[in-house]
């Protein structure tokens, strides 16, 4: 399968695709482009390290203009002939033409335990409600903010003394896991949903 990694930033989770990917775990998954927001974005560093094509589409060029800086995206996305995305660290909500632009699916990693915990900082979210448990989910991307079907969750023990750094750390360990195996589960078409529930086949 054909795979586009959408990023905004850091790229550890880019790095863990890629990284697994290079041990041979995820025999169907080709990465195909690497696309970011951010020109900065050290992620893109870690996409040409892999010899992975890059691209970048500045949402600072699309002011007040969300749909477009969409349809910019997609059009790279697609002269990249990606046929499913990651959302790995991608700081923007996407919108319903986008969603339905890649029906063989748009998969998102998100810091909490969903539905607790949806937008920023979810993390700092889960010690200021005083969570005792938080974790990662995998889920399919639909038009609602961390919203879709889940994949899978790993969880993470939020302890005492924890703060957003220290539990965002931790938390991040199992981000890495739970990516590798919902892209293996994607790219081997193990994945149906049915209403809100996955199936893994
Ligand atoms: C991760 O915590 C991910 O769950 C969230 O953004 C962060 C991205 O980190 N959506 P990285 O860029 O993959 O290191």
């Amino acid at each position: 399968m054909k795979l586009g990694v959408l990023i905004s930033g850091r790229g550890s989770n880019l790095e863990a695709l890629l990284d697994a990917r290079k041990r041979g775990e995820l025999p169907r998954a080709d990465f195909v482009l690497v696309l970011s927001n951010v020109a900065e974005a050290r992620g893109l560093e870690i996409a040409r390290a892999h010899d992975i094509p890059t691209c970048v589409v500045a949402h600072s060029a699309y002011r007040r203009d969300r749909a477009g800086h969409d349809r910019a995206v997609i059009d790279e996305l697609r002269r990249g002939e990606c046929e499913a995305l990651i959302l790995a660290g991608y700081m923007r909500i996407i919108g319903a033409e986008f969603v339905k632009a890649f029906p063989r699916g748009i998969i998102n990693i998100h810091p909490s335990l969903l539905p607790s915990f949806p937008g920023l900082h979810a993390q700092k979210q889960a010690i200021e409600w005083g969570a005792k448990i938080s974790g990662c989910t995998v889920h399919f991307v639909d038009e609602g903010m961390d919203n879709g079907p889940i994949i899978l969750q790993k969880s993470v023990p939020v302890v005492q003394d924890d703060d957003e750094e220290s539990l965002a750390t931790r938390i991040l360990e199992q981000e890495h896991k739970a990516i590798v195996e919902a892209v293996k589960l994607l790219s081997e078409e193990r994945l149906r949903i049915v209403g809100r529930k996955v199936i893994i086949e």
